[in-house]
């Protein structure tokens, strides 16, 4: 039984890092960078994403997904997550939560929003 869980725990660290590249993909496969901006810091109609509490994420995810939403806003963001899966949004909020892509590329971007580069 212990060497199976021995066997089980790298594959478990190696998928908590490839989470992160998933939710990367789907970040702008979903098109999230549209609105969110590609390095996630929002702009002034929309919230910032990068660096924000996973648990908290996810929460708001799911709210979407259920169609739940307590601002008039809240309506641009349904539709996008009315498609996720829980993993989806294991994946999209690991991304977010641990956000360390260049930090170069750490900048409000209105002009280049929604170009879909990284
Ligand atoms: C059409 C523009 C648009 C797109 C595309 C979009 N969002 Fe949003 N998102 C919003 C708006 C507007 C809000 C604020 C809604 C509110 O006030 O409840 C929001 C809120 C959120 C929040 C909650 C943040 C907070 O501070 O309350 C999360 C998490 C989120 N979006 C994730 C995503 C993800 C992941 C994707 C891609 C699957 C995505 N969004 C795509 C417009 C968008």
């Amino acid at each position: 039984m212990s060497k199976i869980i021995l066997f089980l725990l790298p594959l478990l660290l190696y998928g908590g890092s490839d989470l992160y590249s998933m939710g990367k993909k789907l970040y702008f496969a979903k098109g999230c960078n549209g609105c969110h901006g590609i390095s996630a810091t929002g702009s002034n109609l929309y919230p910032a994403l990068a660096f924000r509490r996973k648990p908290f994420l996810i929460y708001k995810l799911k709210e979407y997904r259920a169609k739940r939403g307590n601002t008039q806003q809240s309506q641009l963001m349904i539709p996008f997550a009315s498609e996720l899966s829980d993993k989806e949004i294991d994946a999209l909020t690991t991304f977010l939560s641990d956000y360390h892509e260049n930090k170069s590329n750490y900048k409000m971007d209105t002009s280049t929003r929604g170009d879909g580069g990284s």
